[in-house]
């Protein structure tokens, strides 16, 4: 089993490989591929749910995919995304949300988005036995205060984002995920603290990386980000499948007399 210890040893010596997951099926091919963490990210909601960013989905919603992932999870360590407005300051209630998550649906960890602000929640958690991984860089969960999803930490913000850094890897968290910074700042960040950075856009000096299972699958019909690579054509594959299939029943092609049952 790949443990939050596993992970940290990892840092200087082999590449972590981070990837989410959203259900039982994805999971599967995750855990197939010997991937080091799934991450049931809160993109579930801009991908496999349909909205439009990932602020709508509820945490009763992600606990119900989680579930799904951990049963499928295999040796991969499982980390639940706590979406957008899990937390708002009730420390003992947020624990108990963000707990649940390993308690009923069988994850090893959660990641939240957020710096310095952060660092109370954090020490709850850790405190409480709940692994974190912190989120710095791009947050899609403050799309709106970003007016847009934009690269972070250009300029004077980076000595901010490290300053950031610090402060979480302080607080306890066991592994960083940066998102759509320069790789020059991804490599610093990496380089500043002892815990695996996990990046997103943030360039090869990382101590891991991290991708969206839609993206890389190629299941979703849109542009792909510029962070991300296409391993597969799968909504291409998949949506070519069903014309064949609806083909095959308006011409009579399907059912054959091979998927019919007989009398005995
Ligand atoms: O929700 C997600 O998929 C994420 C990754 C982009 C790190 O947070």
């Amino acid at each position: 089993m790949i443990t939050t210890k596993t992970i940290l040893a990892q840092k200087g010596k082999q590449k972590i490989v981070m990837l989410t997951a959203y259900d039982a099926i994805t999971a599967a091919m995750a855990a197939r591929a010997k991937v080091d963490i799934i991450l049931v990210g809160d993109s579930l909601a801009d991908t496999a749910l349909g909205y439009p960013n990932t602020l709508p989905i509820s945490l009763e919603a992600m606990y119900h995919h989680a579930a799904a992932v951990a049963r499928a999870s295999g040796e991969a360590l499982v980390v639940f995304d706590l979406p957008f407005l899990a937390d708002c300051g009730d420390i003992p209630r947020d624990v108990e949300r963000a707990g649940h998550a390993l308690k009923a649906c069988g994850c090893h960890a959660v990641k939240l988005e957020g710096g310095a602000y952060r660092v109370p929640f954090i020490q709850a958690l850790v405190e409480r036995g709940i692994p974190v991984m912190g989120h710095l860089g791009l947050m899609p969960q403050h799309v709106h205060r970003y007016g847009g999803m934009f690269v972070q930490g250009r300029g004077d913000a980076a000595e901010r984002l490290l300053l950031e850094a610090k402060a979480l890897e302080d607080a306890g968290i066991f592994a960083l995920v940066l998102e759509c910074v320069p790789e020059e700042l991804g490599g610093m960040v990496s380089e500043a603290i002892k815990v695996p950075t996990i990046g997103i856009g943030a360039g090869r000096s990382c101590d891991g990386q991290v991708q969206v299972i839609a993206d890389l699958l190629g299941l979703l019909d849109g542009k792909l980000p510029k962070h991300a690579k296409r391993y597969a054509l799968l909504f291409e594959q998949g949506a070519r499948a069903v014309e064949s299939y609806v083909d095959d029943v308006r011409s009579l092609r399907f059912p054959e007399e091979s998927n019919c049952f007989g009398d005995q």
